[in-house]
Parts: C-alpha cells; sequence; structure tokens
C-alpha cells in the first residue's frame, strides 16, 4: 500500500490576499480554488484547456486554471471571477454583459467576463477581430457570443476617456 502524494505548503495571492494551502503539487490551480479556498466561481468544464470557462487573470494575464498546478501560480497575482469587480475595468465588463444579457445558462460567462476584462485592460479598443482572436479559447454552447462581442463595445466605450 503506497503513501499518498506528499503535500506541499503553497502560498497564493489570490484577489490581493495571500492563502495559504497545503497542496499536492500536481493540483490544478482550480481545484485549490474551489476544493479548498471555497472560490466556485471558476467552472470546471473540459479540464483540457479547451473551453475557457477556468479562466483567471494571473498578473493581468488570462491563464486557464484547470490543467496548470496550483503551484505554477505562486508569485503571480491570481485575480478570479469573485474579485474580477474591485477592478475598475472588471465592473465595467460586469455590467456590460448585464446591459448585453450576455449569459444564458451562464456556465461559460466567469471565464469570459475574466477574459473579455484581460483583454480590455491590455487593449481598451480592440477591433472585433482582435475580441474574436482574444476569446476563441472559450466555448459557448448556448451560442452567447454574439451579445459578448455587444458587451465588449458596451464596456470599451464605457470606459473610453
Ligand atoms: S475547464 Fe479549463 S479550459 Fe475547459
Ligand atoms: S451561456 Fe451557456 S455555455 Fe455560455
Amino acid at each position: 500500500m503506497g503513501a499518498g502524494p506528499a503535500l506541499v505548503s503553497l502560498t497564493l495571492n489570490i484577489n490581493g490576499t495571500d492563502r495559504v494551502v497545503d497542496s499536492d503539487p500536481d493540483t490544478p490551480l482550480i481545484f485549490v480554488l474551489r476544493d479548498e479556498l471555497g472560490l466556485k466561481g471558476a467552472k470546471l468544464g473540459c479540464g483540457l484547456e479547451q473551453c475557457g470557462c477556468c479562466a483567471v487573470l494571473a498578473d493581468g494575464e488570462v491563464a486557464l486554471s484547470c490543467a496548470t498546478p496550483a503551484a505554477v501560480f505562486e508569485g503571480k497575482e491570481i485575480v478570479t471571477i469573485e474579485g474580477i469587480g474591485a477592478r475598475a475595468m472588471g465592473a465595467a465588463v460586469q455590467d456590460a454583459f448585464v446591459a448585453a444579457s450576455a449569459a444564458q445558462c451562464g456556465y461559460c460567462t466567469a471565464g469570459l467576463v475574466v477574459a473579455v476584462t484581460g483583454l480590455l485592460e491590455t487593449n481598451p479598443a480592440p477591433t472585433r477581430d482582435e475580441t474574436a482572436e482574444a476569446l476563441t479559447p472559450h466555448l459557448c454552447r448556448c451560442g452567447s457570443h454574439p451579445r459578448v462581442f455587444r458587451a465588449v463595445e458596451i464596456a470599451a466605450a464605457a470606459t473610453d476617456r
């Protein structure tokens, strides 16, 4: 009978707060977020980095959390959907999603809000092609992408100064 995997202590900066967890070093970030820290906003879909619903920001860049070990995120500033509204752009994107009715079942929505926030923080006035490219990793089986594009336009206009 073999021993279970050795746990390591990780310090993860999540939504501005350092959180310490004991984790198998191979455990993907999403399981730490959801099962250890109770942050259930990021969704587990494919688990294969092919659908986008598990997206978080890591040092301002969109990162998928379902396959990359949590240990890889040590030292980075992680922002989950629970913390996205504390960022000016994140709050604008959330408002824009509501205004555009850009969610149907909502399963993909957290990942899309994170991704759109990451896009607009680095490119405040994306072309439609740039938006399409940024959102390509994000699947929506409800077909809400046209309204997500509209939300991007609304958020970009609202934050245009
Ligand atoms: S669950 Fe991470 S990309 Fe699908
Ligand atoms: S709103 Fe249902 S999967 Fe996107």
